[in-house]
């Protein structure tokens, strides 16, 4: 199915990411989110992700107002009657999901794909929120996502192969290579990146070496581009936290048990850079 016209629900950090992603490969999009001053502050983060863009010389201005020009910004579920597939961003809490994707197939046409960028929660609860489940799939992208290159498309049980099929073109389209993972907690990514970054965090709180000293190691040695903890705080504690408990609710794998350091970190605030403090301080 061709898509013409794309929605995406949210536009908080990953939401707006995918929104200004799609509409520099050309695509018309709607997003929104639940009031004006939220929906103004992610405009905001889109405009000033494309300045940042044009300033690095990967676009022109030309190219910049033609996105912006793309993106039209809504507080309206109504506004998405005309989207062929929309990508719901919105916090993670499936009940609210849930909501969104009622809503969603009540709004869109029969033939619209809906997606969700979850990053832990079941695809399948979605789809059967909906009366379209066959047209239901995960779509989750990575942070930032203007600059890293994968999608992880999830298929339930129920997804059609027409929607997989299309899910994987449009990544192709927006420019990202995709991977195709089944409906299980985390997918691909977070089941094994939670499992190297909750050890990490072990080995740290049993005083393994500093935190520095970790995070290079792995920076100069492995070459990875940012440290574990450095990855956590660019996560977000908080995120981290909820994906690992997802994960251990459903897997029942203590593996995934939150460990008590992150724990008290959320608790106290330290959400990471998002906060100004993390396992760094980024004031
Ligand atoms: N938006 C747009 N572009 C950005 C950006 C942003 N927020 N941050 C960095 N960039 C671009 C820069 O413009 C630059 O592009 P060019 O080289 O083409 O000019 C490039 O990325 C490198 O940026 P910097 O030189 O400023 O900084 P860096 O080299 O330290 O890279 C980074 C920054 C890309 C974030 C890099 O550190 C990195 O790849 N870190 C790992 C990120 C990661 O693992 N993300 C996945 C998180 S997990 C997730 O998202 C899924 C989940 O469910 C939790």
């Amino acid at each position: 199915m061709e898509i013409k016209r794309v929605g995406v629900v949210g536009c908080g950090l990953m939401g707006s990411g995918i929104a200004e992603v799609c509409a520099r490969s050309g695509y018309p999009v709607v997003v929104s989110e639940i009031n004006q001053e939220l929906l103004n502050k992610g405009m905001a983060a889109i405009k000033s992700s494309l300045d940042r863009a044009v300033k690095r010389e990967k676009i022109t201005e030309q190219d910049r107002e033609a996105t912006l020009g793309r993106l039209q910004g809504t507080i309206k579920m109504e506004d998405f009657k005309d989207c062929d597939l929309v990508i719901e961003a919105a916090i993670e809490n499936l009940e609210l999901k849930k909501k969104i994707f009622a809503e969603l197939d009540r709004v869109c046409p029969r033939h619209t794909i809906l997606a969700s960028n979850t990053s832990c929660l079941s695809i399948l609860d979605m789809a059967m929120a909906t009366k379209r489940p066959a047209q239901v799939v995960g779509m989750h992208f990575f942070n930032p996502v203007p600059v890293m290159r994968l999608v992880e498309i999830v298929s339930t049980i129920l997804s059609s192969d027409e929607a997989i099929d299309t899910a994987r073109t449009f990544s192709q389209s927006i420019d990202k290579e995709s991977v195709l993972c089944k409906d299980t907690p985390g997918f691909i990514a977070n089941r094994l990146s939670m499992a190297y970054l909750i050890y990490v965090i072990r080995c740290y709180e049993q005083g393994l070496a500093t935190k520095e000293d970790i995070d290079k190691t792995m920076r100069l040695g492995l070459n990875h581009p940012m440290g574990p903890l450095e990855l956590v705080d660019f996560i977000g504690l908080d995120t981290v936290y909820y994906i690992l408990s997802a994960m251990h609710e459903e897997l029942k794998d203590p593996l995934f048990a939150p460990p008590t350091l992150l724990k008290k970190m959320v608790t106290a605030g330290h959400l990471g850079r998002k906060t100004g403090k993390g396992f760094y301080d980024y004031k």
